[in-house]
């Protein structure tokens, strides 16, 4: 079969090239951005009387016939043909002829495939972001139910001070709706129209391009056409924001692994969450949350291989740029992926309050709370810190904690201490006096939630 472009060469490829070559195997998401680009683009010929009118009406009639057999799994895209953007374009041509063959007047594939990609991740952008809200949502509810759930809070992953459970849920809501503000951000960034960049130096036709980044909906246009087809820094930012994101779930999903420990056990995963052993009876293993950590890597894995396949090449438009598509779409794929199994992990697994609270309790997590008491009975901090110090090494070889130690043994390492003691360093007033703006007080945390819920009401 002639190649489109096949008018200045003497053979046909080689056949291994055609399938080096082809893109169609993977570019063919792309053919509803590709076809409603074309759309746009054959309008804009005809209102500028670039070509007639009756061929720009034919043109978009018959792409929206394609479309339709697209979606109907009526058509078979041939490795010949390409990819996306030759594919449609044959078959437009072989269903009406020469008006089909007008289509491509000032385009080149260079802007075209910089547009197709480009409707293309906004789309996929915007359903990431609902699968975000998601995610924020399920986090607000979930820590709605546990603002006394008291729990071990770790830095080195050593006990460090009690915190909450909903606390610690509204830790990762941040870091999502984080998340959520750097999509936004990239999206405007994405939201840029390329076409009339031609191959790369524009094109002498009197084109419309703000028609047509109007009717595609985009906001602005390119403003150098070699930047307009060369620019995929959004194809990297967005790997970046994906990265980050998978970075998030990631993490989450570590704790959760290690919290389904006996060693912990702080949670369980639902039984539709988890798996078995093959060979070892009583296991039941978080495969889900374990998988969504893998699946970080693959994600970073992309986001390095785009920076990499783009450091090195000339302006404008190089054929190293189809490389953009595989790792971008499977990056957008594995976030689509794992958004909506790590919400319903977590909605359904089991949290074990008795556990986290009695976990809380152990090593000396209220340590800084005694040297807060003696503080606000006068004492120096520094002092305080080392008095603290030395009540710890005795709990220790006594095998006690701090609140087990009777009013004799306190009074032996400070005689200022009372009987309020014991109230000032329960696991309870540790959580609930930490009052300043992002601390684990219920009544912070419950301001906290009040204001996500909010703000979810404004995305
Ligand atoms: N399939 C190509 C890509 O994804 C389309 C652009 C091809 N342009 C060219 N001059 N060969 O990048």
């Amino acid at each position: 079969m002639a190649k489109l472009w096949s008018g200045r060469f003497q053979k046909s490829t080689d056949k291994k090239v055609d399938d080096f070559n082809s893109s169609i195997r993977f570019d063919k998401r792309m053919y509803r951005q590709d076809i409603n680009g074309s759309v746009a683009h054959a309008e804009m010929l005809g209102r500028q009387g670039i070509i007639p009118h009756e061929d720009s009406e034919k043109i978009v009639a018959e792409l929206k016939n394609i479309l339709q057999d697209i979606e109907d799994g009526k058509i078979e895209f041939e490795i010949d043909a390409e990819d996306i953007h030759m594919n449609i374009e044959k078959i437009l041509t072989e269903r009406i002829g020469d008006a089909g063959k007008r289509l491509h007047t000032g385009r080149s594939r260079n802007d075209q495939v910089a547009l197709d990609i480009r409707m293309y991740l906004m789309d996929e952008i915007s359903q990431i972001r609902e699968m975000l809200i998601h995610a924020l949502d399920t986090l607000v509810s979930l820590a709605k139910e546990h603002t006394e759930t008291i729990m071990p809070g770790y830095t080195h992953l050593q006990k460090a001070q009690p915190v909450t459970f909903a606390h610690h849920l509204m830790a990762y809501f941040e870091m999502f709706k984080r998340d959520l503000s750097r999509l936004d951000d990239c999206k405007k960034r994405t939201n840029v129209m390329p076409l009339g960049s031609g191959a790369l130096a524009g094109t002498t036709y009197p084109l419309d391009r703000e028609y047509v980044a109007e009717r595609l909906g985009f906001e602005s246009v390119t403003q150098n056409s070699l930047d307009g087809v060369s620019d995929r820094d959004f194809v990297i930012e967005l790997a970046s924001c994906l990265s980050i994101i998978m970075m998030h779930m990631s993490r989450f999903s570590e704790e959760l692994i290690l919290w389904s420990s006996h060693e912990f056990s702080f949670v369980e995963m639902d039984d539709a969450f988890s798996t078995g052993s093959s060979i070892m009876p009583q296991k039941k293993n978080p495969d889900v949350a374990e998988l969504i950590r893998g699946k970080t890597g693959r994600v970073y894995g992309h986001l390095m291989g785009l920076l990499t396949t783009m450091k090195g090449i000339p302006l404008a438009y190089n054929k190293d740029m189809q490389e953009d598509k595989e790792p971008i779409f499977d990056a957008v794929d594995t976030v689509k992926l794992c958004l909506p199994v790590f919400c319903d992990m977590i909605a359904t697994m089991t949290v074990k309050k008795d556990n986290m609270l009695k976990g809380s309790k152990g090593g000396f997590t209220n340590a800084t709370d005694v040297a807060d008491y003696l503080v606000k009975k006068g004492l120096p901090f520094r002092e305080a810190h080392a008095v603290v110090g030395r009540m710890v090494f005795y709990s220790i070889e006594h095998d006690k904690a701090l609140d087990d130690l009777t009013m004799d043994e306190f009074k032996e390492f400070s005689n200022i201490i009372e009987d309020d003691i014991y109230n000032a360093i329960s696991m309870e007033t540790c959580v609930n006096d930490r009052k300043v703006i992002g601390a684990p007080a219920k009544e912070i945390v419950e301001q906290a939630i009040l204001s996500a819920e909010n703000f979810l009401k404004t995305v």
